[in-house]
């Protein structure tokens, strides 16, 4: 398709719209999408608000970051992001993250969303490094980045201070 950043059999990657933003926001508001993030957006206008910005910043000549809506057999059904591109000394490496809506989790989607991701962003942005920090106890991410090549390089103890319990977080990383 016209839009497509990268795709592989029924899962897409594309450059998100600001009328993704109602459905991103559904994204969000379930307990385990909860559990697994620091922060949840308080309104549809405030995601709408978070997509303009990555238009924004999609269209400079050195992204330094950028959102991409997931489809599935031509349906939305979640995003990734990779940010970090245009940091000073650290062009060479990125962060990603992911999240699916909760009536789409455990197909599959998440594995190939990733793997496209990787490849997009490697060969886009010369990258040497891409890395990500999940929770511990997240065994449905960490298993999809394994599946996708990336290796545990630690267990960050305590990390993360949410509702009173400190977390441990698990750092991943894919290099060439
Ligand atoms: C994490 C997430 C992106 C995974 O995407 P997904 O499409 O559901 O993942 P897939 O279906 O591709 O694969 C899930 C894998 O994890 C495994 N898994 C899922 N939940 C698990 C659990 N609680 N314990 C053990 N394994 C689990 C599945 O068995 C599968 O592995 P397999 O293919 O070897 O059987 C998705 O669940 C999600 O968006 N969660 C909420 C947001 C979030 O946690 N984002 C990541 C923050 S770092």
């Amino acid at each position: 398709m016209k839009d497509s950043v990268s795709e592989s059999g029924s899962v897409r990657l594309r450059p998100i719209r600001a009328s993704d933003a109602g459905f991103m926001f559904e994204c969000e508001r379930d307990a385990e999408a909860r559990r697994n993030f620091m922060t949840t957006p308080k309104s549809v206008a405030a995601v709408r608000n978070g997509i303009r910005k990555a238009i924004r910043e999609r269209g400079k000549a050195r992204p330094g970051s950028e959102e991409l809506a997931i489809e599935w057999r031509g349906r939305t059904v979640g995003r990734v992001w990779i940010t970090g591109m245009a940091a000073r000394h650290a062009e060479h490496k990125a962060c990603i993250g992911i999240m699916i809506h909760r009536d789409f989790r455990g197909r599959g989607i998440g594995t190939r969303a990733i793997r496209l991701l990787t490849a997009y962003a490697f060969g886009k942005y010369k990258l040497k490094r891409i890395y990500t920090y999940t929770r511990a106890s997240n065994r449905g991410s960490r298993r999809i980045l394994e599946k996708a090549g990336y290796k545990l390089e630690g267990i960050l103890r305590k990390d993360a201070l949410k509702d009173g319990k400190y977390l441990n977080n698990c750092l991943y990383a894919r290099v060439r």
